[in-house]
């Protein structure tokens, strides 16, 4: 006959394997399953072109399998990734973005036009309060690329109203993170239905033309989608892509090495200031903004960024990415480091490539609104077409 004590050792441990998976993956079934619902989760290996499932294992893994390594996650405030619901998929923007455009072969879907760069990233003492990140806490070479918004290159650059862009890689491979920014504090759509419903409106008809009278509805249908174009209108216009100020948008949940999570938003602050041009000498320097004027600051030393991290405050909207924090402009600010680009780089090291927003090392954790979760493989799956 066995003995009562034999059993003990083997449920013990068992009881100690469930009760360790629960604490180290709480939320890594729901995830998956969410994920899968949204039709975004991919099977191995896989990285297709123009599919809705082009999404790199190692990726997936990050966020399916390893919680404990992004702790931010076991708190419910921070682990609520918010998924796309309805018709929408990320391969249907990606569908849209490049349609807008006319589909050019080899051409990013979005800010197609833009300049390689260099330089170098140094952390402030600070960054350890805010993140334990590698990427952020260790000093680094940084690969950036400075872009105008569009699938066409030749109007994103004459269109001295086009939304700029700022992309960087800081950390080594095996902390990375990329942070993509734009000239706006607010993206154009809260909802990836929005923002395909916005995209498809602006499609040119036969003619060549979008249809006005399509977008005049829609925008009246859509307040918010307005807020972006209004911000760009009320300010002056940047009249160096070195001396704009760039937004990341999305609320970031950022852990630092005693394990408290916040939210930050990044934004990049030209050192120098920002450098703003109106009227008809914005239309005469528009044209050269992405390349004689970058690259003569770049040759003078004359391009640093204060890259820097607003601090929440509790009931801060953070799944809303058309509207601001509530006073957001006179936050609380973390400068995390500062970026010196110090060179100009072949266009195709950035272009072979793709700076992509889901790349980032723990200690920073992915935003909780639907509009992150599509990026996450909208970058991927144009990548594949682009190639
Ligand atoms: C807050 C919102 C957003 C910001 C700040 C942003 C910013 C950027 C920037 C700066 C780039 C240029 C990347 C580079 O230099 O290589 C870019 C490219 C791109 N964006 Fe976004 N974006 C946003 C939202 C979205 C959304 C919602 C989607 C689709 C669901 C999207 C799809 C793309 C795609 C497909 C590319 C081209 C990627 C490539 O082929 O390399 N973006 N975005």
């Amino acid at each position: 006959m066995r003995r009562r004590g034999s059993f003990a050792l083997p449920y013990a441990g068992l009881v100690f394997l469930i009760s360790w998976s629960r604490v180290n993956y709480p939320n890594s079934r729901i995830d998956c399953a969410v994920r899968h619902r949204a039709g975004i989760t991919p099977r191995d290996g896989e990285l297709g072109a123009g599919s809705d499932k082009a999404w790199p294992l190692q990726e997936r893994r990050r966020i399916c399998a390893t919680p404990r390594r992004c702790p931010e996650r076991s708190n419910p405030r921070f682990a609520l990734l918010q998924f796309p619901t309805g018709a929408a998929t990320p391969a249907s923007i990606v569908d849209a973005l490049n349609a807008r455009t006319g589909n050019r072969p080899g051409a990013r879907a979005s800010f197609a036009e833009g300049r390689c760069v260099r330089g170098t990233y140094v952390p402030s003492d600070r960054a350890v309060e805010i993140t334990k990140s590698v990427s952020f806490t260790t000093p680094s070479r940084v690969l950036a690329r400075f872009s105008a918004e569009g699938g066409n290159p030749a109007v994103a650059v004459a269109d001295s109203r086009a939304l700029r862009g700022f992309s960087f890689k800081l950390g080594d491979n095996d902390h990375r993170s990329d942070i993509l920014l734009q000239s706006a504090p607010v993206h154009f759509a809260r909802t990836l239905d929005q923002m395909l419903a916005f995209l498809k409106a602006q499609v040119p008809g036969p003619d060549g033309k979008p249809d006005m009278e399509k977008i005049r509805a829609f925008f009246a249908a859509n307040a918010e989608t307005l807020h972006q174009a209004n911000y760009i209108a009320a300010h002056p216009l940047p009249a160096s892509l070195a001396g704009t100020i760039y937004w990341g948008v999305h609320s970031f949940p950022a852990t630092n090495s005693k394990g408290e999570t916040r939210f930050i938003k990044f934004k990049a602050v030209p050192v120098g200031g920002e450098v703003t041009l109106t009227g008809d000498a914005a239309k005469a320097r528009s044209a050269d903004l992405l390349r004689d004027d970058l690259e003569n600051r770049i040759a003078a030393g004359d391009v640093r960024f204060s890259v820097m991290g607003l601090l929440d405050r509790p009931g801060d909207p953070t799944t809303d990415v058309t509207i601001r924090w509530p006073d957001e402009d006179h936050r609380e600010v973390v400068r995390l480091g500062t970026i010196v680009i110090t060179g100009v780089e072949a266009n195709d090291t950035c272009d072979a490539s793709i700076f992509n927003p889901a790349n980032l090392a723990e200690g920073i954790g992915d935003p909780p609104d639907e509009i992150f979760a599509a990026r996450r493989a909208a970058y991927a799956i144009s990548l594949a077409r682009r190639r």
